[in-house]
C-alpha cells in the first residue's frame, strides 16, 4: 500500500436522483480497503453537448476543466455507470469526450476501474466493454479483474435505503477495490 491515502474519484454515469449506480458509488467508502478514499467527482450534468466549434470559440467550459483537473489530480478513477441501449449513457460519453480534449489529456496513464449496475441480467457488461474501449484510446490503465456487473440490480440494492443487500455483491466490490488499490500502487499513483 502507498504511504499515504489513495484519492480515488468516482464518476457516476446516471444523473437521476434514485440511481442504483449512485447508491453503489455512495457505498464505496465503507467497502474500500484502509488507505483508499473514494469520493464523488465534480459533476458533468451541466456540460454542453460536445462541439469543437464551442471549444475553439469559447474555450473549455469551467465545469469541464474542473472535472479534468479532478481526474488529473486523482490517484485513480472509478466509473459507476448504468448501461443505456447496450452502451455508454450519452451524458457520460459526452463528459468523457469533453475531458479528452483538454490539454495534457487527464486519463492518460490513469488507473481506472469499472463498476456497473443495471436492471438487465448482464449488469451493464456491454456498456463496460465500450467504456473499456474508450479508455484504451485515452491510454488509461483499466483494471482487468475482478469485474463488477450488478445484474437485476433492483433485487440486490434497496431502493429506499440505498443499501446493497446482496452480500455476494458486497464481497465482489470489496475484492475489486482491494485489487484496485494494489493496481494503483503498482502503476504509480500521482506523486
Ligand atoms: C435510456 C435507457 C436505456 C436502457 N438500456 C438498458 C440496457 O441496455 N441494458 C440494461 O441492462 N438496462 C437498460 N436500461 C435500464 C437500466 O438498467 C435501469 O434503468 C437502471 O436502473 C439505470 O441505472 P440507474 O439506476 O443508476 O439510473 C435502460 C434504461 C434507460 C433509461
Amino acid at each position: 500500500m502507498a504511504d499515504r491515502t489513495l484519492d480515488v474519484i468516482c464518476i457516476c454515469g446516471s444523473l437521476r436522483k434514485g440511481s442504483y449506480n449512485r447508491m453503489v458509488m455512495n457505498a464505496l467508502p465503507g467497502l474500500a480497503p484502509a488507505g483508499m478514499s473514494p469520493m464523488e467527482a465534480p459533476p458533468f450534468s451541466e456540460f454542453p453537448l460536445y462541439n469543437a466549434d464551442v471549444q475553439e470559440t469559447s474555450g473549455f467550459p469551467p465545469a469541464v476543466l474542473k472535472l479534468a483537473d479532478a481526474v488529473r489530480a486523482a490517484d485513480g478513477v472509478i466509473f459507476n455507470s448504468p448501461e443505456y441501449n447496450f452502451s455508454i449513457p450519452g451524458g457520460l460519453k459526452n463528459a468523457i469526450d469533453w475531458v479528452s480534449r483538454v490539454p495534457n489529456q487527464p486519463f492518460a496513464g490513469k488507473p481506472v476501474a469499472l463498476q456497473s449496475a443495471a436492471n438487465g441480467a448482464l449488469g451493464g457488461g456491454r456498456m463496460q466493454y465500450d467504456l473499456r474501449r474508450a479508455m484504451i484510446f485515452l491510454d488509461a490503465l483499466t483494471l482487468n479483474k475482478p469485474e463488477i456487473f450488478i445484474g437485476n440490480c433492483s433485487t440486490r440494492i434497496d431502493a429506499k435505503t440505498g443499501e446493497i443487500t446482496d452480500q455476494q455483491t458486497v464481497g465482489f466490490i470489496r475484492q475489486q477495490l482491494a485489487a484496485f488499490a494494489k493496481f494503483v500502487v503498482q502503476h504509480g499513483p500521482r506523486s
